[in-house]
């Protein structure tokens, strides 16, 4: 974890706009900058930068924070990370807190095992370009045989591991084994990194007359290789890869993610290949959200990493029966993880490599979108030719599509796969209904949806410390994801989190975090008491003060969880910033609202930060205010706009609430009226319908006299 004091220098030298352009072509527009946003296709700029407030927004897509969240967005980092990288970029040394010495040792052999990848990645990168057998027969079988540019070769770090014999008259280059031990690295972490192994007290490349592609983490330091042998010998292996190890896990890598998450989330989609090859053959054509299994086949984690950036996954395979077993097998588990999963067959005899390097990028966005099914056309596809004069198979395939409807998570993704699949399988969709339920409920029986949720929440906690252990630099020790923050937090998964704010309150909610955010350490004099009701101001009461104490009163919670949180954050953010600045400069209103809204934008949580700008940099006008004039500075009309909209939040509350019970007194007259359904109310203990109903009209009765209250109130603030 990186301590506090570091965080701030890190924000202090960061410039917004000189991180930014990094990125993208930023033009001057008066005070800020614009540029077309690199979040989302646009031909006219609607993406716009402001130096003075370190913030940026664009009004196309909604996408908005500081210079930190725009790293994290941008480069898919999570935010330890992101201030990682600006710390590089400004030249800050990271401290990172205390951590145990168990803790330290485990971190740093994992950064030794890491270092030696990537000295043995630059030495076979070397070999390829700068050894004569590298050369004639590692490159130009890239550049002949794979028809890889040098540029792409580059990219993906490929290499060629020497056979440490003479070559062509030229003496033999020195292997791997020697090179690293002679540049210091240690004999421990070749042997575990699996890049060598010991023979005859001697030291073997495991790679060794082998083209070598790097496989690189999420962040992108090398944790692992695949060599190729150019061989045509049957008896040798045609791929070697390395063994797991405290730095590579098989299953909870993906190859290619590295190059591609940046792409597969700004497509929101993923082309899922086989092999390395495949990968690179689609980048080099233009295609780069392209990732691979490499070799296994897909496992949980490797889908829960996709997860990350997008829920949409295009499955490409080759016809060959293999090949469509594969992506068989793994559609379930991509359904059951809530993916929105297609699947492209490749033409006859091609697989991605080969076709992605016959044709144009154009001809093969062409080809997949319109070639691209889902999983019920295309089992439907396959099997159908044996069905029409099978009715045995025909049934089977109707209950393989079933088991399948059954694992999606999302009801209306179910409901809308049943019509789909009655029409297709001409049955009635209310039959498939039922069979559907029947699955599911015997899965519930049988707790398996349970044991899923628990694994995924154990999934969630591990990915989140492997994020953090395997980022950039020197990274924190496996306990830092648990005494940073939340998993949730640290996984970019978090932007896609459903909020579920009540659309009635959404903008009075909404109104209520302005004002916080803007004004909350301002003061408020109220001039008349009874104007105002009972909170008669006997002394000063800041905006944040009054607005909770108001919520707290009435014991009201903001339905948007977000909001929630924000208010949740607030006094706890502003407690620390006096604690480190209680001067009085210090605790001037405008001075301390400043420090506490960059504490906002650059929290951790992106959502935060996003909704934070959104909210303070508003060009809509938020309904109270639409009364203002914009001659007066808004700190002036505070006073009364501020009870003002707690007021119109209490009302609107009343009114959502009343909603809510005239709809259950309606269920319950329905039900007493039709005296044959079974109560689906989940209260333990039902009173009979008639009490019920009365207790009902009795909140109702009460709420409309708070609401008169409050509309009168209104009206004399008005
Ligand atoms: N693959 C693998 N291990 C193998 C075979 C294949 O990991 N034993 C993966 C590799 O990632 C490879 C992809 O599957 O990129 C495609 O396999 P294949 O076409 O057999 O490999 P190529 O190197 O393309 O061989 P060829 O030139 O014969 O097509
Ligand atoms: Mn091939």
């Amino acid at each position: 974890m990186i301590d506090r004091a570091t965080v701030e220098k890190i924000l202090d030298a960061t410039e917004i706009v000189d991180v930014i352009s990094d990125f993208v072509t930023l033009k001057r527009r008066g005070a800020n900058y614009i540029a077309c946003c690199p979040f989302h296709n646009e031909k006219t700029p609607s993406f716009s930068v402001s130096p003075s407030k370190g913030i940026f927004k664009c009004f196309g897509c909604g996408k908005a924070g500081s210079a930190v969240t725009f790293i994290m967005e941008h480069e898919q980092m999570t935010y330890p990370e992101a201030l990682k990288y600006l710390a590089r970029k400004y030249g800050i040394e990271v401290h990172e807190q205390e951590e145990s010495a168990e803790d330290t040792a485990d971190r740093l052999k994992r950064e030794s095992m890491i270092a030696v990848s990537e000295f043995a990645s630059r030495f076979y990168a070397d070999a390829l370009f700068n050894t004569s057998e590298g050369h004639s027969v590692g490159l130009s079988y890239f550049r002949q045989k794979r028809g890889f540019s040098d540029e792409t070769i580059r990219r993906f770090g490929l290499g060629w591991s020497p056979s440490g014999r003479a070559f062509a008259g030229e003496p033999a280059a020195e292997t791997l084994p020697g090179a690293a031990l002679h540049s210091g690295y240690k004999k421990e972490y070749l042997l575990s990194t699996g890049l060598c192994y010991e023979y005859g007290g001697e030291l073997v490349d495991k790679f060794r007359e082998r083209v070598i592609f790097p496989i690189h983490s999420l962040s992108g330091r090398v944790i692992a290789f695949g060599g190729r042998t150019l061989r045509e010998d049957k008896t040798v292996a045609k791929y070697l890869n390395s063994p797991e190890s405290d730095i590579y896990h098989k299953s909870r890598s993906l190859y290619g993610i590295y190059f591609a998450k940046s792409a597969i989330a700004r497509e929101q989609k993923c082309y899922l290949v086989e092999g390395y090859t495949d990968v690179i053959s689609m980048h080099q054509a233009g295609i780069e959200n392209v990732a691979a299994s490499s070799g296994t086949s897909l496992t949980t984690d490797q889908i829960r990493l996709i997860k990350r950036f997008t829920n949409n996954v295009t499955v490409l395979y080759d016809g060959d029966a293999a090949g469509i077993k594969a992506s068989l097998r793994g559609i379930n588990m991509l359904l059951e993880e809530g993916m929105i999963i297609k699947v492209v067959l490749l033409p006859d005899g091609e697989d991605p490599d080969s076709f992605a390097r016959s044709h144009k990028r154009q001809e093969i966005l062409d080809f997949l979108s319109s070639h691209e099914t889902d999983f019920i056309e295309f089992k439907y596809e396959l099997l159908s030719s044996t069905i029409e004069r099978d009715p045995i198979r025909k049934a089977e395939l109707i209950r393989d599509i079933i088991e399948t409807i059954a694992v999606i998570p999302d009801q209306i993704a179910r409901s809308v796969y049943i019509e789909q699949c009655a029409q297709r399988l001409g049955m009635k969709e209310d039959v498939l209904f039922s069979e559907v339920a029947r699955v599911r409920r015997k899965r519930i029986e049988s707790g398996q949806f349970e044991q899923r949720r628990r694994e995924e929440a154990a999934a969630r906690r591990a990915m989140a410390a492997e994020a953090v252990r395997t980022a950039d630099g020197e990274d924190a020790g496996p306990g830092a994801a648990s005494k940073d923050a939340a998993p949730e937090q640290l996984s970019g998964g978090s932007m896609a989190a459903a909020l579920s704010p009540v659309p009635l309150l959404e903008p009075v909610e909404r109104e209520l975090v302005y004002y916080l955010l803007k004004f909350g350490e301002f003061s408020l004099t109220f001039e008349d008491s009874k104007i105002y009701g009972a909170e008669t101001p006997v002394m000063r009461i800041t905006v944040a003060e009054y607005i909770s104490a108001q919520l707290q009163d009435d014991d009201l919670e903001l339905q948007n969880p977000l909001y929630r949180k924000m208010f949740q954050m607030y006094f706890p953010i502003r407690e620390q910033l006096l604690e480190e600045d209680s001067s009085e400069a210090g605790r001037e209103p405008e001075v301390l609202q400043a420090r506490i809204l960059r504490q906002f934008v650059n929290c951790q949580d992106p959502q935060v930060s996003v909704a934070v700008v959104d909210i303070t940099e508003a060009k809509y006008v938020l309904n109270v205010k639409e009364y203002i004039k914009s001659q007066i500075p808004e700190r002036n009309t505070i006073d009364a706009n501020v009870p003002k909209a707690v007021l119109v939040y209490k009302l609107k509350y009343v009114e959502h609430t009343c909603s809510q019970l005239m709809a259950r007194l309606a269920r319950v007259q329905d039900e007493t009226g039709g005296a044959v359904l079974p109560s689906l109310g989940d209260e333990t203990e039902q009173p009979s319908g008639e009490s019920e109903q009365q207790e009902i009209m009795h909140h109702l009765k009460l709420l409309l006299q708070i609401k008169n209250v409050l509309v009168k109130d209104l009206n004399r603030i008005s």
